[in-house]
């Protein structure tokens, strides 16, 4: 069954050749999805994610959101604005301790009005539970999203958007043979998966990993896979996935998560430059320093199509700022 949906964004997002990057690698046609265009709060991926996890917390008649972050997590802005425009409270744990200066989707965090709770070395949400059970006594009515928005409810926000695409590549007339995205929590990926197998088309799945660090004891592979398996059920999917062999480029987050090298910084800076379109440079920054390795090894056949699934993450450039050009 699927679950309901509260409208958040604003879908298709637009689909299009990049013809100036392209230019650089004769043999392959480039092409972008701009899940940057979603809205909700300057867009991103998570628009997608909060319109299911927000109407299942809707159904469930909750009067307050709580989920988890990194400090500049993006998915914490989009849900703070979520949770503003369905009128529920909304309360994110932060990593990390209080900051000296507050920018970023921090900024836009506590603009939106979420409460924020700094969480020291509690990184990934382990006490969303025990927040969730004090705010209970209190007679608050909590919905628990998870860290990243990635759960089978949430990553039905990417099964829809393989259709979505599906229907744009048939106008098209086109089919990318590589789609290149960042994953990180794992929920587009795994929506992806399931979303191609139920709406019946492939592409070679290019997803590089963001940040190497297991949650739960789990593996960002395992995590998907998990996902999937659940998925598989619950849409009642016959096709066969196999999840032994769960695509995920790694090596790309060596540095660390949020870290900013010079190679996120080229990413960043070579698709404003030809393109005018920003990238973020924690999660499409790296995601895009991937793809052009892959096309500048020329590790891709020749004569493909790739698609760079742009997710969003602008609000980070501000915080970043001294990372990404000269001062
Ligand atoms: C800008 C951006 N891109 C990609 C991702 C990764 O998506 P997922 O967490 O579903 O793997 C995130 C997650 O926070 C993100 O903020």
């Amino acid at each position: 069954m699927t679950p309901p949906k509260f409208n958040l964004g604003f879908f298709p997002t637009p689909l299009h050749e990049l013809k100036n990057f392209s230019r650089a690698y004769a043999g392959h046609r480039i092409f972008i999805k701009r899940d940057d265009h979603t809205g909700l709060a300057t867009g991103g991926n998570k628009t997608r994610k909060l319109e299911y996890l927000i109407g299942d917390a809707l159904a469930q008649d909750a009067d307050t959101v709580i989920t988890a972050g990194a400090q500049q997590s993006n998915h914490c802005r989009q849900a703070a604005a979520a949770c503003a425009l369905a009128d529920l409270k909304c309360h994110l744990l932060l990593g990390g301790e209080p900051p000296g200066e507050v920018n970023g989707n921090l900024l836009l965090s506590k603009l939106l009005g979420a409460a924020i709770h700094f969480t020291g070395e509690q990184r990934k949400g382990e006490d969303l539970e025990l927040l969730a059970y004090k705010l209970k006594k209190e007679g608050a009515k909590p919905y628990v999203i998870p860290y990243g928005g990635s759960n089978m409810v949430g990553a039905m926000g990417y099964v829809e958007a393989a259709g979505e695409l599906k229907q744009q590549l048939n106008k098209k007339g086109m089919n990318p043979d590589y789609i290149f995205f960042a994953s990180s929590s794992g929920g587009m990926q795994a929506g992806l998966m399931l979303g191609m197998a139920l709406y019946g088309w492939h592409a070679t799945l290019m997803p590089v990993r963001i940040d190497k660090q297991e949650r739960d004891g789990l593996s960002l592979k395992e995590i998907v896979r998990d996902m999937v398996e659940h998925g598989l059920q619950s849409l009642d999917i016959s096709k066969k996935i196999d999840t032994g062999n769960i695509p995920m480029l790694e090596g790309f987050d060596d540095a660390g998560y949020g870290v900013v090298t010079h190679r996120e910084k080229e990413a960043v800076q070579i698709l404003a430059r030809k393109e005018g379109i920003l990238l973020d440079p924690v999660y499409t920054g790296r995601a895009f320093h991937g793809m052009i390795h892959f096309l500048e090894q020329r590790l891709l056949k020749p004569g493909t199509n790739v698609l760079f699934w742009h997710t969003g993450g602008l609000p980070a450039n501000f915080h970043y700022a001294k990372h990404l050009v000269d001062q």
